[in-house]
């Protein structure tokens, strides 16, 4: 059954370019299961990464007001690095009731983690050519001194949209997704705990977050790879904290369902990778017609 817009209980809103935030998502419902969550995939316009500002800006603007208009949303987590960098403050100037809560390549995490001193991370181009995370760098490089640390960064154009494409088939074809990973990181330089080689990889795109399994065949069993999604999911739950639900969500009555997720693309994909990641029915899954800025 459809979700109703009317009489629904508070939700924690998210949204991605994507699929990709589905991986915060995970994190999100472990850490809080007694909330009610609303997704919001924008599929029909990803990848971000490779869109201008002023694009990624306009749509987080929107899909905040559609997030709001589907389900009183009491926070709002944008679980794309890419988005975060580009729009987190003018939406925060926006819409100032509401809390905001961003992800970032996790390169402060990196810096305690690190032994040989050289780091690697990874995510889509816009997030790493933003100002705002040349600021993270040099944020953490002033406060890492004077340890010596190195990051080595590597955009992987392409990635996040084969990534989305895995999902319209109800098998994975990884063939395309492991061939960019190899050839980016084999542009990056060594691997491993030796001096020289990076023995840490930040994954600075949520999307990259679902292809774990070939990036740690590809780094080895010693690197640590880092992501922000319990990082994410733990500061969402201090912000939503004064405004938690006190009764369990009732997810069987229409309109109350306990998570839903919509799309402005493929519904079959969606539905894919909610089976495939989040353990989720086709019924939590919504098509929402792409409308245009
Ligand atoms: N998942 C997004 C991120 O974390 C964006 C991927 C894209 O659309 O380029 O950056």
């Amino acid at each position: 059954m459809p979700p109703t817009e009317a009489n629904t209980q508070p939700a924690i809103g998210v949204f991605d370019s994507g699929i990709g935030g589905l991986s915060v998502l995970q994190a999100l419902r472990a850490e809080m299961p007694q909330e009610r969550f609303i997704y919001w995939s924008d599929s029909a316009f990803a990848p971000y990464g490779e869109r201008s500002d002023e694009f990624i800006t306009e749509r987080s603007h929107f899909i905040t007001q559609q997030l709001i208009a589907k389900g009183k949303v009491k926070s709002v987590v944008v679980a794309c690095n890419t988005a975060t960098a580009v729009a987190i403050e003018s939406l925060r100037q926006q819409f100032t009731d509401i809390p905001f809560i961003g992800v970032e390549p996790a390169l402060k995490p990196a810096i305690g983690l690190t032994q040989t001193g050289r780091v690697g991370v990874i995510g889509t181009h816009g997030t790493l050519q933003s100002t705002r995370f040349e600021n993270l760098l040099q944020t953490v490089l002033n406060e890492a001194s004077p340890k010596t640390c190195a990051f080595v960064i590597q955009a992987c154009r392409g990635l996040a949209l084969a990534i989305e494409r895995q999902t319209e088939k109800p098998q994975a074809d990884t063939e395309e997704v492991e061939q960019l990973c190899a050839q980016y990181l084999k542009q990056m330089g060594a691997f491993g705990k030796a001096p020289g080689q990076m023995d840490t990889l930040v994954v600075g795109c949520t999307h990259y977050v679902f292809v774990n399994d070939i990036l740690r065949s590809l780094v080895g069993p010693d690197v640590n790879i880092i992501s922000t999604g319990l990082a994410v999911a733990k500061q969402t739950h201090r912000l939503s904290a004064n405004k938690l639900l006190d009764v369990p969500v009732q997810a069987d009555l229409p309109g109350h369902e306990a998570i839903q997720l919509w799309t402005t693309g493929s519904l079959r994909a969606l539905e894919h990778a909610a089976d495939r990641w989040l353990e989720l029915p086709p019924s939590c899954c919504h098509f929402i017609e792409p409308s245009k800025i």
